[in-house]
């Protein structure tokens, strides 16, 4: 299958699992705007894609995932120049977040400021033992803005948030795992095969019961809806859904299923 080119952006498709990895070794990824528009892009592409039905991203090299965002395109900024950076920065994480198929992070590097709100987004995250997290955006007077102070309060906790929001300071693969940052911490070479070992069990189910169990999860923090009620909808609407009579029957007649996303 041939994706859309990028310019920041690789991107490539193995059994249904598609791969981006973010192209600016040399400034260790850092998302400059043109990563950002390419990575809203590659989410209408991840959405409209029939073919794509997971996502892997990670970052080009091996010393970073992520470094952050750009900081040469915070010189002079305003603060509605700012604060538009910011909306625009969540737009795009959300659409990450809310994708209707599971997106990993693989991290296999530094991943700090914008780098760790990235893999934030994803659905979760596999680390390679040199993996570095952070928040470091107070050592440049500023503070995250691309959903760090909100997700990461959500992931691991009001303290040990406030602690590396507030000092800056990183952790390494291993604390990470202990706090609940990432789910598994694998070396370097492996880490990309980690994720896909994950994502081919996932995508082995039923995608709108993968759907769904992605939108209940997020709805937990939604603050203007209640979650159970979003879980109750979801639940109900699987009734309808060809693959739940497939799993369900398929169970019963003591086969295993055969899903088609419908
Ligand atoms: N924005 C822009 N450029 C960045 C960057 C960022 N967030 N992170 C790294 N780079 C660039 C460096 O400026 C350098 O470019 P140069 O070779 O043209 O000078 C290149 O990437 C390599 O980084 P360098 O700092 O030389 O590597 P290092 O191994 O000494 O340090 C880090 C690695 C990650 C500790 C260091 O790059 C760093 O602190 N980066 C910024 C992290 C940050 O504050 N992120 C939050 C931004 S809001």
């Amino acid at each position: 299958m041939k994706t859309m080119p990028y310019s920041t952006l690789i991107t490539s498709i193995e059994k249904a699992i598609f791969i981006i990895t973010v192209n600016r070794p040399e400034k260790l990824n850092a998302l400059n705007s043109q990563v950002m528009t390419e990575l809203s892009e590659v989410f209408k592409e991840v959405e409209t894609n029939p073919e794509i039905k997971a996502v892997i991203i990670t970052g080009a090299g091996s010393k970073a995932f992520v470094a952050g965002a750009d900081i040469s395109e915070f010189v002079g900024l305003s603060n509605g120049e700012g604060m538009d950076l910011a909306r625009r920065g969540h737009e795009i994480f959300f659409k990450i977040e809310n994708c209707r198929k599971p997106v990993v992070a693989a991290v296999n590097g530094f991943a700090l400021g914008g780098g760790c709100e990235l893999a934030m987004a994803c659905h979760f995250r596999i680390a390679s033992d040199n993996a570095r997290f952070g928040q470091p955006e107070v050592n440049l007077g500023l503070i995250p803005g691309y959903g760090g102070t909100q997700r990461l309060v959500q992931l691991i906790g009001k303290g040990r948030a406030l602690q590396l929001l507030m000092t800056g300071n990183m952790i390494d693969a291993q604390t990470a795992m202990q706090y609940g940052l990432v789910n598994e911490v694998t070396t370097q070479e492996e880490v990309i095969n980690k994720a896909k070992t994950i994502l081919e069990i996932i995508i082995s189910k039923a995608p709108l019961a993968i759907s769904r169990c992605i939108s209940a999860a997020n709805a937990v923090f939604n603050g203007t809806r209640s979650g159970y009620d979003i879980e109750i909808e979801a639940f109900g609407d699987c009734f309808e859904s060809e693959d739940m009579k497939e799993g369900t029957t398929a169970f019963l007649e003591k086969r295993i299923p055969v899903f088609k996303g419908n």
